[in-house]
């Protein structure tokens, strides 16, 4: 069995002054608001394995179905080789597209979250012992120190997490992920699409109440790493459909009035009663809006399926 090749590219030390400046950025901000990738500690990986599987959440399964039924034709249109995937999480839908690339001889699983990738990893490798298997601890939204492994290359993105990103990251991101890619190469983005509200404010606000256990789990991850004494439970979660925006704003609410210390930034933090954190946007989006960014990323869509409800999509551009 070939062994699991794990590269970190992110210095601890490195991760450490990241989240203090974003930290010390978002907290003295108006309004507040704390950056999405630090929900991913190990905690944050569990809850959210466990939001994919809320009866609420319906786009993993949704996303799993269209990769089921068109994993051949995926697999026929991008010949590849190597298989890039960002923000790989558990790596758990990938499986179906990984045993329909029968020519594939390298599998890079890209991630913030050491623990999801060393556990998927090691899945993996034993489940398919010719892969090679090079799991990079890395930011997606930098270059990435790539793996010689054999083109074709196609890079995933899954699960929506695009729509994580705001409009102007998007861009930047999808521009650099068209710059690793050479003609011949390809994109495979899972995107959430535009529904009824009530369907989309339940997906993420469930009742048995995990997406509000992992949106206050960044206030642990901040607590934990720079000294803070957030206290969890006096903030509500709030999920909010923004029809301008077309997306879903997750948001903390403080109940009452209180001051939170962050020893590490020296830094004292005055919440009003009701004042509201941003944590996180889920942009959804139609088909001629991810078109045309693609398009101006220099990327051809190629091809577009969507589950049998039409909730959500997959899409694969080319590189010309
Ligand atoms: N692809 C999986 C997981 C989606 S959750 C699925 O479809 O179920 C989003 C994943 O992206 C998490 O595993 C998180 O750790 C990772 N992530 C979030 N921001 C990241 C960043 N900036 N760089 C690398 N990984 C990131
Ligand atoms: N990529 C996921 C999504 O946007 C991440 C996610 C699901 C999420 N539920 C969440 C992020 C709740 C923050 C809070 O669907």
């Amino acid at each position: 069995m070939s062994p699991l090749h794990v590269t970190r590219t992110l210095p601890e030390d490195a991760t450490d002054a990241a989240l203090r400046a974003d930290v010390r950025y978002g907290l003295t901000a108006d309004p507040k608001t704390l950056p999405p990738k630090w929900f991913y500690d190990a905690r944050g990986s569990d809850l959210f394995e466990r939001i994919t599987e809320l009866p609420e959440y319906y786009p993993t399964r949704a996303e799993r179905e269209i990769l089921l039924a068109r994993a051949g034709e995926i697999a026929a249109a991008s010949g590849a080789r190597t298989l890039i995937e960002l923000g790989s999480g558990s790596s758990e839908k990938t499986r179906h597209l990984i045993d329909a690339l029968t020519s594939l001889a390298a599998y890079v699983p890209v991630d913030v979250s050491e623990s999801a990738l060393t556990q998927a990893g090691r899945a993996l490798i034993a489940e398919r012992p010719g892969l090679e298997v090079h799991a990079l601890i890395a930011d997606f939204t930098a270059p990435l120190a790539l793996p010689r492994t054999p083109g074709p290359r196609l890079v995933a993105f899954l699960g929506g997490t695009i729509g994580n990103l705001l409009p102007a990251e998007r861009a930047e991101f999808l521009a650099l992920v068209r710059s690793q890619l050479a003609p011949g190469d390809g994109l495979l983005l899972g995107t959430d699409l535009v529904k009824d509200e009530g369907v989309l404010v339940r997906a993420y606000d469930d009742a048995a109440g995990v997406t509000a256990a992992f949106n206050k789990n960044v206030l642990a991850v901040v607590n934990r790493e720079l000294g803070a004494d957030f206290e969890p439970d006096a903030f509500d979660h709030v999920a909010r459909w923004d029809p301008e925006r077309e997306w879903i704003e997750m948001r903390l609410r403080a109940r009452t009035a209180q001051t939170v210390k962050v020893p590490a930034l020296d830094l004292a933090v005055d919440f009003a009663a009701g004042e509201e954190l941003r944590t996180e946007v889920s942009a959804k989006f139609r088909r001629d809006g991810i078109a045309a960014e693609l398009a101006a990323a220099g990327l051809e869509l190629t091809h577009w399926w969507t589950d049998a409800e039409d909730r959500f999509a997959l899409s694969l551009s080319v590189l010309r």
